[in-house]
C-alpha cells in the first residue's frame, strides 16, 4: 500500500491540492520521530501561518486508525507513526497476494512512453560504451511496464551515411563473401577500418559513389549494405538476449529518407530555415547554442534532420506522452538543438522529450580509447565477467550443481548491476573484481541474499504464515518497512529516470534482511515466531526478485 497516498488523502490544506501534499511526505531522519513525515514550511506562504502552526493544525485535526497509530507535531513537521502491526499484516499479505507483480501499479495506464535506446550504429563495435544505454533503456522499458504504461522500445539505428559507402568500397577492393559470412561483424569493422587506413582518394571518390547508389536504390549495392546490417544485428541480438532486452522497433536512420523532406519543407514555411556558407540551418543564437544544422551545401540531411523527422513519427504513430532518448551526455547539445528546434514549429509537445543522459564507463585498466584502436567489445567483456563469476562460484561452492548456469547469471548480473548501481549521471570505472564481490553493494551479494532465503525455505518445508497480530521485533520491523517501500521507489525510479534507485533499494533490502538474519533465529524459534520469520523471508525473496527482475538480472536457484 502507499502510505505516502493514505496519508496525503487524509490531510486537507485550503489551496493545496492532495498531490502536493504527496510529493512533499518523506522520511523523517530519524524513524524515533516517525515513519512519514510531512514539513509545512512551503505551506507558510499560501496560509499565511508560521509552519509550526501549521503543523499542530493538521495534527489536531488527523484522526488515527489502523494504518497510522500516532501523530504529533514537532518544529513545523507532521511526524506519523505507522502502526505496526498493521503494516505488518498488510506488506505480508500483500506479497503474498501479489508475488511476481508486488510493487507495480496502474499509474501509467491509457499513457505510453517511446524509449530510444542501444540505438547501435551498423558495421561498428558494440562496446563497453554502449552498455549503459543498452541496460539503462531495457531497465527503464521494465519500471514503466511494470508501472502500467505501455512502453515501445526502439533501437534508432545509426545505419545511414557515407561511412556505408566506404564499407562497400573496401569490401570490394579487399573482401569476399565466405571471410565476411565467417568472420562476421568483426571482418566488416575490419574492412572499415583498413577504409580509414589506406583509402586512396580514387576509393573516397568511389565510396561517396556508392553511398549515392545506396541513396537511389541501386539493387546490388542494398543488397550488399542489407547484408552488413543483419550481420550486425544478429549479433547484437545475442547480446541483447544475455542482457535480457527487447526492441518494439529497430526504425533507424534510414528509416527517415523520405520523411526529411516534409520535415525541411515545415521549417521553411515556417521561417525557421536560414542560408549560412551554402548550407540550410536554423539560427539557435538568441538561445546560446549554436545553429542546428539542417542541409549540407551539396543538400545532404544530417543526424539533428533525422532526428527531426523521428520525433514527429513518433509522436504521429505512438501519441507518446513521453519520448524519452537514453544517449551519453556528449550529446547533451544534440538533442537540445533538437528540442528546441521541434519547439520553434510549434510542437506543444517537444517538452515532453527527454533526454537521459549517462555518464561514460571505462575499464579499470584504461582500455576504452578509440584513438588508439583499442575499442573493448562488449562480448569480450561479457565472456570475461561469466568466466571470473564461474571462478567465483566455483571458489566458495566447489560442489554446485549446474556452475556454468549460476555463472552465467551471476556474471551478467554483475555486469548490469555495475553499470545501473550508480546514479546514471556520474562516469564510472568498471572493474571485474568490485562487481563480482560477496560483500559489496553488488548483485552477487543481493543474488547470494536470496540464495539464502531459498535455502531456509527449503530447509523448513513451508512458506511460514502469519499468526494473527504479530508484534515485530526491532530488525523484522526494518524489513517490513523497506519491504512497504518498494513501490514506492519503483515509481521514483520512473519519475526520475534513475534505474539505480531500484538497484539501491535491492542492496538496502537485502542489507536488512541479513542483520535479521543474524540476530534472529528462524528455523529454531517458537512456533509463532518461525512461522512469522518464513513468511518473512519468503516476502523478502520475492520483493528482491522483482527488484532484480526490473533491471534484468535473474536469481540462481542455489549459489
Ligand atoms: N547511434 C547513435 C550513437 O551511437 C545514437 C543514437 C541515439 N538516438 C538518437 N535518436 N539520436 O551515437
Amino acid at each position: 500500500m502507499d502510505y505516502k497516498k493514505y496519508i496525503a488523502e487524509r490531510i486537507k490544506i485550503d489551496g493545496v491540492v492532495s498531490e502536493e501534499i504527496y510529493s512533499a511526505i518523506a522520511f523523517p531522519p530519524n524513524t524515533e520521530m516517525g515513519d512519514y513525515a510531512l514539513p509545512c514550511f512551503k505551506f507558510s506562504k499560501i496560509l499565511r501561518k508560521s509552519p509550526a502552526l501549521i503543523a499542530e493544525g493538521i495534527k489536531n485535526s488527523y484522526d488515527c486508525d489502523g494504518v497510522i497509530s500516532e501523530v504529533s507535531a514537532v518544529n513545523g513537521y507532521v511526524n506519523f507513526k505507522i502502526n505496526k502491526q498493521g503494516l505488518t499484516r498488510e506488506v505480508i499479505c500483500e506479497i503474498v497476494e501479489k508475488g511476481t507483480s508486488y510493487g507495480s501499479s496502474d499509474i501509467g495506464k491509457g499513457k505510453t512512453i517511446c524509449i530510444d535506446y542501444s540505438s547501435v550504429n551498423i558495421a561498428k563495435p558494440f562496446h563497453i560504451g554502449h552498455l549503459s544505454t543498452t541496460v539503462i533503456g531495457g531497465s527503464l522499458y521494465k519500471i514503466y511496464n511494470f508501472l502500467g504504461y505501455k512502453v515501445v522500445g526502439i533501437n534508432h539505428l545509426g545505419d545511414y551515411g557515407t561511412q556505408f559507402g566506404k564499407l562497400i568500397s573496401a569490401y570490394k577492393h579487399w573482401g569476399n563473401r565466405e571471410e565476411v559470412q565467417k568472420g562476421g561483424i568483426h571482418a566488416i569493422n575490419s574492412l572499415y577500418v583498413r577504409f580509414n587506413e589506406e583509402a586512396t582518394p580514387e576509393m573516397e571518390q568511389e565510396a561517396r559513389e556508392y553511398f549515392r547508389l545506396i541513396e537511389s536504390g541501386d539493387k546490388e549495392t542494398n543488397e550488399l549494405f542489407e547484408w552488413f546490417k543483419s550481420m550486425t544485428l544478429s549479433y547484437v541480438q545475442k547480446i541483447y538476449e544475455k542482457l535480457n532486452i527487447k526492441f518494439d522497433s529497430y526504425a533507424g536512420e534510414r528509416f527517415y529518407t523520405d520523411k526529411m523532406q516534409p520535415v525541411v519543407d515545415e521549417l521553411r514555411e515556417k521561417g525557421l530555415l536560414k542560408e549560412s556558407e551554402g548550407a540550410q540551418i536554423v539560427d539557435l543564437e538568441e538561445y546560446s547554442m549554436p545553429p542546428c544544422l539542417i542541409l549540407r551545401s551539396d543538400g545532404a540531411s544530417l543526424y539533428a534532420t533525422r532526428d527531426l523527422a523521428a520525433a514527429i513519427y513518433r509522436k504521429n504513430t505512438y501519441d507518446f506522452y513521453k519520448c524519452l532518448y537514453v544517449v551519453a551526455y556528449q550529446q547533451n547539445l544534440h538533442f537540445k538543438q533538437v528540442f528546441k528546434v521541434l519547439e520553434l514549429m510549434g510542437k506543444e509537445w517537444a517538452k515532453d522529450l527527454i533526454h537521459v543522459a549517462y555518464g561514460m564507463v571505462s575499464l579499470e585498466d584504461g582500455a576504452m580509447s578509440t584513438r588508439k584502436g583499442k575499442v573493448v567489445w562488449l562480448e569480450d567483456v561479457i565472456s570475461k565477467c561469466v568466466e571470473k563469476a564461474y571462478a567465483v562460484i566455483s571458489e566458495k561452492n566447489p560442489d554446485a550443481d549446474n556452475k556454468e548456469k549460476i555463472a552465467e547469471t551471476v556474471g551478467m548480473g554483475a555486469l548490469i548491476f555495475g553499470a545501473l548501481y550508480n546514479n546514471k549521471i556520474k562516469d564510472i570505472v568498471f572493474s571485474y573484481d568490485k562487481v563480482l564481490s560477496f560483500e559489496g553493494e553488488t548483485s552477487v551479494y543481493v543474488q547470494y541474499t536470496c540464495a539464502r532465503a531459498k535455502s531456509v525455505l527449503a530447509k523448513s518445508g513451508t512458506e511460514g504464515s502469519l499468526p494473527g497480530n504479530y508484534e515485530p521485533n526491532a530488525e523484522e520491523y526494518e524489513v517490513i518497512k523497506t519491504l512497504a517501500s518498494f513501490g514506492e521507489v519503483v515509481n521514483e525510479a520512473g519519475e526520475k529516470y534513475e534505474p539505480s534507485l531500484v538497484a539501491r533499494y535491492a542492496v538496502d533490502l537485502a542489507q536488512k534482511f541479513n542483520k535479521f538474519y543474524i540476530e534472529c533465529k528462524i528455523l529454531t524459534a517458537g512456533e509463532d515466531e518461525k512461522n512469522f520469520r518464513l513468511a518473512l523471508t519468503k516476502a523478502t525473496l520475492q520483493t528482491l526478485e522483482n527488484a532484480l527482475k526490473l533491471l534484468g538480472i535473474g536469481v540462481p536457484e542455489k549459489m
